[in-house]
């Protein structure tokens, strides 16, 4: 196996897109119609972006063995993911989620994790050597910390992107985080980790208890990092917004290009918010994700313009 520069975690799911006339509410029924299936899930549109962006990339999931499937490693193909480490499981279903959209854009989301996913650590242990950082979001505690583990005996740097949905308070945060590198929050994820609104200061806090980088996203009024030689922050860019789903996951993938090629804080931030800000131009999470030269170019023309504050 070759250099890999980033082994994305699991994180795949398929987008089954509804419109419908409105959100049905308790006990009505409505007529939707059929966008589309289409590759989803968090850790997956990162890793598109990060591919996108020049970096090796290679999924560590698992899929059924069903359209699902084929639609997850349909769509990393297109965008130059490595599907090698893939698992085809013929015991069951694809994740999915169900995404009802109604005319103003409002969403209902249901999400259908159909099984436990499994990522076994003799596979993990044969490409971690070879890895530059591993990514996940770290719903599964336990193995995502057998993982980290495994990735820091290997030499591998360990990045996560906290959410609610990670569910780690004070404690178990604290345990994430001492096997973890970078670690980059939404805004919602840092309140509901730390109990605290995102600031520099609140930031600096979590870097005693392991990461050498902390990371928050606050949607489009930018960014704030911390490590453990400075902080920058950054404001959003102001562009016309059609579709802001996985605009985090476009910022994580474009952050950790610019930090493994060794650009200073905040020129990552620059760099992050940008890419994210082109990402949030277009419709669904792949919709429009930057390669490299249209960052600069939106930056040569984007620092004319007042970024939002
Ligand atoms: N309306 C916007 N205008 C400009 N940039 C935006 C906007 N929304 C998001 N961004 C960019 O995307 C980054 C990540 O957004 P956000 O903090 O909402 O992440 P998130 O909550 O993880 O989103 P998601 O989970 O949908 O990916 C922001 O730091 C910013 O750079
Ligand atoms: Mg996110």
């Amino acid at each position: 196996m070759s250099q890999i520069d980033v082994l994305a975690v699991g994180g795949i799911d398929v987008d089954l897109v509804l419109t419908v006339p409105r959100l049905p509410s308790h006990d009505e029924k409505v007529l939707g119609e059929l966008v589309g299936r289409l590759p989803g899930g968090t850790v997956a549109n990162f890793a598109c972006a990060a591919s996108r962006l020049g970096l090796q990339v290679t999924s560590f999931s698992n899929v059924g063995d069903d359209e699902g499937g084929r639609i997850v490693i349909e769509g990393f193909e297109q965008f130059g993911v490595d599907t090698s480490l893939i698992r085809v499981r013929e015991d069951t279903e694809t994740h999915f989620t169900v995404i009802l959209v109604d005319p103003t854009g409002e969403r209902a989301i249901v999400v259908v994790p159909t099984f436990r996913d499994k990522y076994p650590l003799d596979v993990a242990a044969g490409v971690l050597p070879d890895t530059r950082v591993m990514y996940m979001m770290p719903q599964d505690h336990e193995q995502f910390l057998a993982l980290a583990r495994l990735a820091h005996t290997h030499g591998a740097e360990v990045m996560i992107d906290v959410e609610p949905t990670v569910g780690a308070r004070r404690a178990t945060l604290e345990r994430l985080l001492a096997q973890t590198d970078i670690a980059s929050f939404n805004q919602d994820g840092f309140k509901a980790a730390t109990g605290h609104a995102p600031s520099v200061e609140a930031a600096r806090e979590l870097l005693d208890w392991g990461p050498h980088t902390v990371v928050v996203t606050r949607g489009k009024a930018g960014a704030l990092a911390v490590t453990r030689d400075g902080s920058a922050e950054h404001p959003g860019f102001r562009v016309s917004v059609v579709d802001s789903t996985g605009a985090g996951d476009t910022f994580n993938a474009a952050f950790l290009a610019a930090t493994l090629r060794g650009e200073p804080l905040a020129e990552r931030l620059r760099f992050a918010n940008a890419a994210a800000a082109i990402s949030v131009t277009a419709m669904g999470p792949r919709g429009r994700l930057p390669a490299l030269d249209e960052i600069e170019t939106f930056l040569e023309t984007a620092s004319a313009t007042t970024p939002n504050t």
